[in-house]
């Protein structure tokens, strides 16, 4: 498992809690930062995550912002990347059983580290239920080939 991670300003803090955590776990990660807490713009963050992920140079990406919601709309504009923005731990499980999300959006000003952290090992950790969910995925990826 590798993983791409990136923020922006306002997702700086959270995203040194989930390298922490990686790092505990074992995951190997490239961090595209940003460096400094200076003011960026989203877009500019997520779609370098995106296209690794796209492209198979990495099996997931994280990305946070202030609410996750900048960050999956981009992520979600980049063709084979279904981000989802998960604010809960059910949904974390839920999202990989039933979506295949192959990418996941946090807001820092959303919820706290613990919580965070909870989500993202969940996130990590459970597999694609497959089956009717498949046929579901699919629809949606048709899409991509108009
Ligand atoms: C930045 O102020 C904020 O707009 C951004 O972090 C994110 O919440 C956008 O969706």
């Amino acid at each position: 498992m590798k993983v791409a991670i990136s923020s922006d300003h306002g997702g700086n803090n959270l995203r040194k809690e989930i390298t922490d955590l990686l790092k505990e776990l074992g995951i190997e990660y490239v961090d595209y930062g940003p460096d400094s807490d200076a003011s960026v713009d989203y877009p500019d963050y997520a779609i370098p995550v995106a296209n690794d992920v796209a492209a198979g140079k990495v099996d997931r990406g994280i990305l946070i912002c202030g609410t996750g919601i900048g960050m999956s709309i981009a992520a979600n504009k980049v063709k084979g990347i279904r981000c989802a923005l998960v604010h809960d731990v059910f949904s974390a499980k839920a999202t990989r059983e039933h979506n295949d999300s192959n990418i996941i959006a946090m807001g820092e000003r959303v919820i706290g580290a613990g919580l965070a952290r909870e989500i993202v090992s969940t996130w990590l950790t459970t597999e694609f239920e497959g089956g009717r969910h498949e046929r579901r995925i699919d629809k949606m990826m048709d899409l991509e080939k108009q």
